[in-house]
Order: C-alpha cells, then structure tokens, then sequence
C-alpha cells in the first residue's frame, strides 16, 4: 500500500493536511516555497516548483504527488505522469482549475451553467461585450487570479487596458476573460471527492461569503438548501467531477442568482476554504478526504456533526503580536468554538486562521464564530 504523499506547495491547506496524515500514519512530504511556512510542522523540502529537476526529486521520494496550490507549470507535472509518479489531480484536470477561460470553455461543452462569457483580446472586444449585456461585466485575468486579484468589475471598454498591455508583453500572448455580471442572491459551494477508480463523495452545498473578493465566512448547511438546491448543486459538482475527470478534492464555487438559478463560477482542485468547516464539523474532513482519495482508499463519511457549522476565517491578525496572544480571551469566552491556527506572521489582510462553530440555533452559532475570530484578528 502506498503511502506517502507529497504535496506541492506549503501554504495552510498543506499544514491541514499533516493532522489527518498522522492520524492514519500517512507519511505527509511537502515541497515548500520557502522556509518556515505554515506546513514546516511536516517534513519539509525547500525548492522552485517551477524547476523540473526540483519537483522530480521531490517526486521521486514520494508515492503519489498532489497540491496545496494550483500553479505546477503542466510540462513539469506530465513529466512527472511519464516517469509514471501519480499525480492527483492529473494535469488533464488541474488545467481548468489553472486557467480560467478553458475552464469556461470546457464547462460550456460539458453543457453546464456558467455566466455568458467571452474571450476577449483588446479594448474593442470588450466594448463589444459591454455593449451587449447592459454595460458593465466582469473582467478576470485567465491564469495567476487568487482572493479576488485579477477579477475587476468594468463599466467601460478601457478599463482593463493594463491587463491588455501585460499580454501584450507576454510571448505566449492570451486574452482576458469577460464575463456577465451576475445577479446573484447569495454564492455556494459545492465540495466534493473523488477517487481515480470513481467513488465520489459529497459534503451539504454550503454558503459562502466573500468581502472584498476574498471568503470570509461559510455557512454549512447553506440555509435553506435541503431538496432541490441541494441536488442541482449536487449534480453540478459531480458532473464537473467526471467529465473533468477530477481526483482528489474538488470546490465548485457557485452563484445562485436572484432568478432562481445556480451558475457555476470557478473551481479549485484541492482542499477548499469553503470545506474547512469540515475538519470540525463533518465526519470526515476534506483534508483526510483529500489524501484518501489520491491514495485511492475508499472515502470517509460525509455526514455532518452539528446541524449548523459556521466557519469564519481570521484576517491579519493582532497588530501588536500573535494570534497566539489572544487565545486566554478568546478560549475562556467561547469554550466550544475550534480555533485553527496557521502559524503565519501577522500582517493586514492575510488569512493567518480561521475558527469554526457548531451547534444547533444558526444564530448563536454565528455570533461564536465572529466573536471568536473578532477577538483573534484585533
Ligand atoms: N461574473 C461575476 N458576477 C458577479 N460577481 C462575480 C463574478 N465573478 C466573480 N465575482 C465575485 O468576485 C469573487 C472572486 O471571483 P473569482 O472566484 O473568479 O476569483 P478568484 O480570485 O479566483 O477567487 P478565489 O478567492 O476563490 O481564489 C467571487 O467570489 C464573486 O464574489
Ligand atoms: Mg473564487
């Protein structure tokens, strides 16, 4: 049985991993960034993961090789596939979560909802797109986008002149993607496994709250979704699974819009922060779930623990010091809420945590989630 696993990048969904390596004696390797990041608790290698020979001697320690972010260059991840080293998810996959106007031409083929959308290569295309949907649309850079950067709201066709300029230098040249702005009620996510041989598990579609293009805070179950929001989120994300053929962990962010619709937004392929609530509030987290299913082991329960979970993530962190200064408060207010630690330095507007509460009354369960975090971030 294989296992050890390595992963990619070693930022916090890596560091969540490492819990749920030891407790089923996983041997968890991470080829991080830089020294000292959040997953230095594993063993860790320092090293490019843009440098070939780097991530196949990385590769070559391990049984099979999966991420904690989505950038591996393709070239190095199908040499990685010829010297026959399982990568989960495969490049094949990893591509749509790694540009986003493939992922919205593959998802238009699979015949799947996503905003109107258009590929665009200069000013005038975009104007032309404006002109069509009532002037003003959203503008995404295809590949490098994360919290929000390389999406920006237009009413004007100059307004992303820069973005054009920056292709423009860049030799393998490319377009922006344009995209309706939606109408949306509220946005969801979907979580999702899935194993190579098939099996696929799904958590209760949640709801997710972004500020300023960045998840703040998650609400498991989404309110009001038991029955047919449930199950059209649920046929979403398990279509996307398959006719992707993803393996591993796999967020489809939603929108649902105020006409009754869920359109599909964008999808990340590995652990998710709109699956956090999971590592407390669920049977099985998604980072156990994660590594079971590149290691191609049956997958864990999905059931919830509480009937509410509400995740809310910790943002900078105490100007004057640590999370870490806060817990005395913070532990004795709110003894039942789980504080998650990424052992970052505090700095404005960097997730450095996030803490999560369960219970039975969403209201209460909400105001220990905030309060917590409130206490932990000032
Ligand atoms: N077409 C759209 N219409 C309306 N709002 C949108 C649209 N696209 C994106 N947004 C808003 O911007 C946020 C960020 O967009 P998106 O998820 O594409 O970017 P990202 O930077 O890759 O995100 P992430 O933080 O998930 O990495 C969305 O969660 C949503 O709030
Ligand atoms: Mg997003």
């Amino acid at each position: 049985m294989a296992l050890t696993v390595g992963v990619i990048g070693g930022g916090q969904l890596a560091r969540m991993m490492i819990p749920a390596a030891v407790a089923l004696g996983i041997d968890l390797r991470v080829l991080a960034e830089q020294p000292g990041m959040s997953a230095a608790l594993a063993s860790v290698g320092v090293g490019d993961y843009r440098d070939l020979q780097t991530v196949i001697d990385f590769a070559e320690t391990v049984d099979v090789v999966t991420f904690d972010h989505e950038h591996v260059p393709q070239e190095i991840l199908r040499e990685l596939m010829s010297r026959g080293i399982p990568v989960h998810p495969g490049p094949d996959a990893l591509l749509y979560a790694q540009d986003k106007l493939l992922m919205r031409a593959r998802l238009t083929e699979l015949g799947l909802p996503v905003p109107d959308w258009a590929s665009v290569e200069n000013a005038d295309e975009l104007g032309a797109f404006l002109a069509d949907h009532g002037g003003r649309a959203v503008v995404k850079t295809a590949r490098g986008g994360y919290d929000g950067k390389g999406v920006r709201v237009v009413s004007h066709q100059h307004e992303a002149d820069d973005w054009f300029a920056a292709l423009a230098e860049d030799a393998n040249g490319g377009a922006l993607l344009v995209e309706e702005l939606v109408q949306f009620r509220r946005e969801l996510a979907q979580v999702v496994a899935r194993r190579p041989s098939g099996e696929i598990a799904l958590w209760p579609v949640v709801e997710t709250v972004q500020r300023g293009g960045v998840c703040a805070e998650v609400i498991a179950p989404a309110p009001h979704s038991a029955g047919r929001l449930a199950d059209v989120a649920a046929d979403i994300a398990i279509a996307v699974a398959e006719g992707i053929g993803v393996t591993g962990v796999l967020a489809v962010e939603l929108f649902e819009t105020t006409d009754d619709r869920l359109l599909v937004n964008e999808l990340a392929m590995r652990p998710h922060n709109s699956g956090h609530w999971s590592i407390d509030g669920s049977a099985t987290s998604q980072f156990e779930q994660h590594l079971r299913a590149v290691l191609d082991l049956p997958l864990g329960a999905t059931g919830v623990r509480d009937a509410w979970s509400v995740m809310v993530n910790v943002f900078g962190g105490p100007a004057d010091g640590t999370m870490g200064d806060r817990y005395p408060e913070a532990f004795a207010e709110h003894p039942s809420v789980k504080v998650h630690n990424y052992g970052k330095e505090s700095r404005p507007g960097r997730k450095v945590g996030h803490v999560t509460a369960g219970g039975d009354d969403l209201d209460t369960v909400v105001y220990q989630a905030r309060a917590t975090a409130a206490f932990l971030q000032d």
